[in-house]
């Protein structure tokens, strides 16, 4: 199964990404976990990201479609991927076709998960991720068992630099502009189901099932 998962920042591409990993064992592609990655690495690809990250910007095209084309084209992709994060411009979403196209590859769904946008900020400077294997909390609506800390390793929970006030304003604002263009293309397409993502979190993973399934 080829999925790719869209929404606004906060939306919970991420925290379905790992449920939908968990159960149906299809690499998880996220660009954003990418350039993180390459951050820490400290190679020029991180350096390069960094830059736009702290801006709240997006990446460059030819830098992202890079980085995927590269990824889909291993072998654990041969059997399904899910990508998140990635399409986000047209551009992007016009090279992936072209990509898969090349692959002999198409997609199955698209799943927009939908929330509305004044429920995102508080999402997003709740969030604590962490840093060692990257599962999502929420200091609210998803917490750990033990404040603070990851429930699967036992490392100390940080929070994202992205996810300060500032830059969190200025990413939705740049993701929305972006977002509504990428819907009709899909949509257009043929792919596009829409999951309200404005619903406790297994609940949203009980809805990508129902249709994903059907
Ligand atoms: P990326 O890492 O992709 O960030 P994002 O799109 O901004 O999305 P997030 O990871 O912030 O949110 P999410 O939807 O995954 O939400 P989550 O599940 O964590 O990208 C970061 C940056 O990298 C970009 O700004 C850009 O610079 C660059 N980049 C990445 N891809 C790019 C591309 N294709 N092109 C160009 N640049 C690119 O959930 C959020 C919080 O809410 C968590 O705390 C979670 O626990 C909680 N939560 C989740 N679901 C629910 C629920 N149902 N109810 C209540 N709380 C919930
Ligand atoms: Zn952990």
């Amino acid at each position: 199964m080829n999925l790719i998962l869209m929404g606004l920042p906060g939306a919970g591409k991420g925290t379905q990404a790992e449920k939908i990993n968990e159960k149906y064992h299809i690499p998880h592609i996220s660009t954003g976990d990418m350039f993180r990655l390459a951050i820490k690495e400290g190679t020029d690809l991180g350096k390069k990201a960094k830059e736009y990250m702290d801006q709240g910007e997006l990446v460059p095209d030819e830098v992202t479609i890079g980085i995927v084309k590269e990824r889909l084209g291993k072998d654990d992709c041969k059997n399904g991927f899910l990508l998140d994060g990635f399409p986000r411009t047209i551009a992007q979403a016009e090279a992936l076709q072209s990509l898969l196209a090349d692959l002999k590859e198409s997609i199955d769904y698209v799943l927009h998960v939908d929330v509305p946008e004044e429920k995102l900020v508080e999402r997003l400077t709740g969030r604590r991720i962490c840093p060692n294997c990257g599962a999502t909390y929420h200091v609210i609506y998803n917490p750990p068992k033990q404040e603070g800390i990851c429930d699967k390793d036992g490392s100390e929970l940080i929070q994202r630099e992205d996810d300060q006030a500032d830059t969190v304003k200025k990413r939705l604002e740049v993701n929305m502009k972006q977002t509504q263009p990428l819907l009709d293309f899909y949509q257009e397409k043929g792919y596009l189901v829409t999951v309200d993502g404005d619903q406790e979190i297994d609940q949203v993973f009980q809805d990508i099932q129902a249709k994903i399934e059907k």
